[in-house]
């Protein structure tokens, strides 16, 4: 086991060689190479910072970064500036190599000790596996080998999504990468958490007095959490077809909302810290009903079975068992080919009998957590209509995060990869995260194979099926579908 740097501190700033498996892929053009290129721009990369990727097309470097230069034209958050680009550049690197094969790692090796050299980065190696999960196992066990070994190195490696298929799939993965690298030096990707909006949670709940004292169960009516999109699933059948929603959203992004939401207070700022009282959440979990559905037209996509039997949405309610937030519902939903693209957690506060007007003449009150693609908080109280007539009305208050940035809010990935470089774990998933979710969501997936092997269809541009209603019906509650872009 590789014991190097076991606190994750970054004693080296951030001079390591970044090594990319997937160095052709979509995710290195779309977001990783556009990330790094962000990242120059705002200064952000050190000196001693070089980047090899690896693929099995035929390229020379030079092809390598015209390519990329388009993409990141394409696709960074800014215009290319040539100057940054030529500064990035020289230090891109292209490796054609079938990383399948483990006889191969003692070239890369001496391959990223030229480079290593060349860019003087102390031989510290960050190994991101941009590829099918399929493989993830296979690599971490070949960057085992004695060939690998560099003394006097950090070596993270970064763990693309998705972390296994199930409890057991997920658990002989961590096995595979313990064996090589410690918890400290993994790092498992869950975009949402590189998302600004997630990172805000904390901040809107931690460092505002009014807020804390009314998170809890005696305040909080309910909790609703969507994530919808108003695409289907495009080119992504085949991997969609092995994961579905559940496996896709809600074992990962959605509960992280979940957890950054309902978490206690953590003793400091430390990602220990944070990570577990995130993970406790996980524990107190209790699941009362899900229902799923299918779009309308799904098995005619691309690559996806005529008898497919894969859910396009989710929606469940949860509770989370505790002192805090015993008795609160958690209504959870995600889903493809939705009315509206959102994400977005809305708390509505409980209506009081104690205030001093009639509450069934009150509007709710409502907070919510805006997290893509508009970014911000809204805030919906009561105040009295202007005029003789004593009216109360609901007005809101409405922080709208983009139109201070506009677009140019820092990507996910930028955070992440920066994050990774200088040794910082708190927008990762830990081993005992994953696992909890896992735990749950196997739960689920079993219950449905034995018991509700079918499930509704529902047509595109709705909210799911009218069973996702009756979840909440039966609460007295209705889906809070705020309009237009709030
Ligand atoms: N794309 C996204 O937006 C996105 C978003 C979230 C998560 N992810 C995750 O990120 C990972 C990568 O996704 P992707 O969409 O970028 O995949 P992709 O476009 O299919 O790219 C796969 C990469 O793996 C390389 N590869 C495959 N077998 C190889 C071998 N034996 N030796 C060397 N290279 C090999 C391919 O190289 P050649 O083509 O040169 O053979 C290519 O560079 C996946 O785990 C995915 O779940 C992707």
């Amino acid at each position: 086991m590789r014991k190097s740097n076991e606190k994750g501190d970054n004693m080296n700033g951030n001079s390591c060689t970044l090594v990319i498996f997937g160095g052709t892929g979509d995710l290195t053009h779309r977001k990783l190479i556009p990330a790094l290129y962000n990242l120059e721009h705002d200064s952000n990369l050190s000196e001693n910072f070089a980047v090899v990727t690896i693929g099995r097309r035929d390229y020379t470097d030079q092809e390598y970064r015209e390519e990329l230069k388009q993409s990141t034209k394409s696709f960074s958050r800014f215009s290319l500036n040539e100057s940054t680009w030529e500064k990035l550049q020289n230090r891109l690197y292209y490796k054609k190599l079938d990383f399948t094969n483990k006889d191969n790692y003692c070239e890369l090796n001496n391959y990223l000790l030229t480079i290593d050299n060349l860019h003087q980065t102390g031989s510290n190696r960050i190994y991101y596996l941009a590829v099918a999960p399929e493989y993830f196992a296979n690599i971490v066990d070949s960057l085992r080998s004695d060939c690998m070994k560099v003394p006097h190195a950090f070596e993270r490696v970064v763990i693309e999504k998705p972390f296994g298929r199930d409890l057991e799939s997920a658990t002989f993965l961590n096995n595979k990468i313990v064996n090589a690298f410690t918890e400290a030096n993994t790092y498992r990707i869950d975009h949402y958490l590189g998302k600004e909006m997630l990172q805000n949670i904390m901040v809107i709940r931690f460092a505002n007095i009014f807020f804390e004292p009314l998170w809890n169960n005696k305040y909080i009516e309910q909790v609703q959490i969507s994530s919808n999109e108003t695409i289907g699933v495009e080119t992504r059948g085949e991997y969609y077809e092995k994961s579905g929603a559940i496996r896709d959203m809600l074992q990962s992004h959605m509960f992280q909302l979940l957890s950054l939401i309902t978490m206690e207070k953590p003793n400091d700022l430390s990602p220990t810290s944070i990570r577990d009282e995130k993970v406790k959440v996980l524990k107190e979990l209790k699941n009362k009903n899900v229902v799923r559905g299918q779009y309308e037209g799904y098995r005619q996509e691309k690559r996806v079975a005529d008898d497919s039997n894969t859910e396009t949405f989710v929606a469940l309610k949860v509770e989370v068992d505790n002192q805090r937030w015993k008795g609160v519902p958690f209504y959870i939903r995600t889903g493809k080919k939705m009315p509206k693209k959102s994400t977005e957690i809305v708390i509505k506060f409980n209506k009081s009998d104690n205030l001093l007007y009639d509450s069934t003449h009150l509007s709710d009150n409502l907070l919510v957590i805006k997290v893509q693609p508009m970014e911000g908080v809204f805030f919906q109280f009561n105040a009295k209509k202007p005029g003789t007539q004593h009216k109360i009305i609901p007005v809101q208050m409405d922080f709208c995060q983009n139109c201070q940035v506009g677009i140019n809010s820092p990507e996910a990935y930028e955070r992440l990869l920066f994050d990774v470089m200088r040794g910082d774990q708190t927008l990762f998933a830990r081993w005992d995260e994953v696992e909890y979710s896992w735990k749950f969501v196997d739960h689920i997936i079993e219950k449905w194979i034995k018991e509700e092997p079918h499930f509704p269809n529902y047509k595109t541009g709705t909210w799911g099926p009218i069973e996702a209603d009756e979840l909440l019906t039966e609460d007295n509650h209705e889906w809070i579908n705020l309009e237009g872009d709030l």
